[in-house]
């Protein structure tokens, strides 16, 4: 089901971050937060890199992506289990750092520790691309709590991850990520 939404909502933002990104040959690339590897995937792809690295929390979703990965006969070994507040690199391992729709399921503890932990890993003025969900005119948000109260299951499992915070302060991740 989350693969369902996920190409509905974000498969479109993600093609615009790629895009944005425009990715030059012999550069570092780290994507946090890989989920299945649908984006993952297409980074692996891309021509030219000096290195591709993806870290999720999930181990079920790792393997995921692990799946995804063998299917195109690419090294599995470019993925590992890490969690964004605590990178396994060292100081300034990558060039270009991608993150996708994980900043809205963060506490608000987190975030400095989260963004701390990407400049840490990016050289000096590396690119960071974050992408997060937003607040949607009234009633589609209404009609997705809707169903997000019958099923959770229906709505991919896990948004909101607090429908509280994300009806009355949407921008919290926005507005730290333009620091
Ligand atoms: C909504 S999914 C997005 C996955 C993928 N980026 C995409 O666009 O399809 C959120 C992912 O963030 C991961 N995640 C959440 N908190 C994390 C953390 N602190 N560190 C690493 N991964 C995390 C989850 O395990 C999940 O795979």
């Amino acid at each position: 089901m989350y693969g369902f939404w996920s190409a509905m909502f974000e498969a479109r933002a993600a093609r615009r971050a790629y895009e944005t990104a425009g990715l030059a040959g012999g550069e570092r690339v780290l994507e946090v937060a890989v989920g299945g590897g649908e984006f993952f995937r297409t980074l692996v792809k891309t021509a030219g890199l000096k290195r591709c690295v993806g870290v999720d929390r999930s181990a079920p979703m790792l393997s995921r992506a692990r799946r995804r990965l063998a299917s195109t006969g690419i090294e599995r070994r470019n993925l590992c289990r890490a969690n964004a507040l605590s990178l396994p690199f060292g100081n300034a391992e990558f060039d270009i750092l991608f993150n996708l729709f994980m900043i809205d399921l963060l506490m608000d503890g987190d975030f400095h520790g989260v963004f701390k932990e990407f400049a840490h890993v990016l050289q000096p003025g590396g690119r960071r691309i974050v992408l997060s969900v937003a607040r949607q005119p009234r009633v589609l948000s209404a009609i997705w709590m809707w169903l997000y109260r019958c099923s959770q299951l229906m709505t991919g499992g896990c948004r909101p991850a607090c429908p509280w915070r994300q009806f009355w302060r949407p921008t919290v991740g926005r507005s730290i990520c333009a620091k």
